[in-house]
């Protein structure tokens, strides 16, 4: 009787220390995956005719996410912006060697506590629309994790991303997703959850 006692004790403690490890474990994988998805996350988009907005609305819809939207000293007008034109204030700062574009804010509130960056912007040119240009080159995006999207009438993504590259070394860039103008929410959800989140 007592053998079996101690054989029962035994087999007790076996099963409490294997319930122990696999809760352990099951902590320790939770914290990964909120670690890797992480809260500190911020939206920082440019729109000058409202299509790049709604996508970066419907992420933070969807997600929860803050929002900081780029706001140029001098907004554009669509006369500034008519590419056609070669007098146009866009067709003389495409051509200009320098950049030249104010922000009324360069930096988000609390920059230094976000670590992964969605940045959405238009394509002009093929290239980032040039406030977000300024943006980039204007911040240190040091340790930070940039997921880019763009809104264009067909360009894609990739030539606008080489650019915005060149000015965050420091950065880690994930692959990015252009989206049409007339985007729906349910696009930009499930291309969300394909990215995890
Ligand atoms: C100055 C300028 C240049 C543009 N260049 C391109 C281009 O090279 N390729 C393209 O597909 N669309 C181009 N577009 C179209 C915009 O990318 C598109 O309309 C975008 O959705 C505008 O976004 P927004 O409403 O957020 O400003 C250009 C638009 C402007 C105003």
């Amino acid at each position: 009787m007592k053998k079996l006692l101690a054989i029962f004790g035994l087999l007790l403690t076996v099963l409490l220390v294997a319930g122990c490890g696999t809760s352990e474990t099951v902590e320790t994988t939770e914290e990964v995956t909120a670690d890797a998805v992480g809260d500190e996350a911020i939206v920082v988009y440019y729109s000058a005719t409202g299509n790049t907005k709604k996508i970066a609305d419907d992420i933070v819809a969807a997600t929860d996410f803050p929002s900081f939207e780029i706001t140029p000293e001098e907004p554009y007008t669509d006369e500034d912006l008519d590419y056609n034109n070669a007098d146009s204030r866009i067709s003389k700062e495409m051509a200009a060697e320098d950049l030249d574009v104010k922000l009324t804010q360069t930096t988000p509130d609390n920059w230094e506590n976000y670590n992964t960056v969605f940045l959405g912007y238009p394509i002009w040119n093929n290239g980032p629309a040039l406030p977000m240009e300024a943006f980039v080159v204007d911040n240190d995006f040091a340790g930070k994790t940039v997921i880019p999207f763009c809104t264009s009438g067909s360009s894609g993504i990739e030539e606008s991303v080489n650019v915005l590259k060149e000015a965050t070394v420091d950065a880690t860039w994930e692959e990015g997703k252009r989206f049409a103008a007339d985007a729906t929410p349910e696009e930009v959800e499930s291309w969300l959850a394909e990215i995890g989140y």
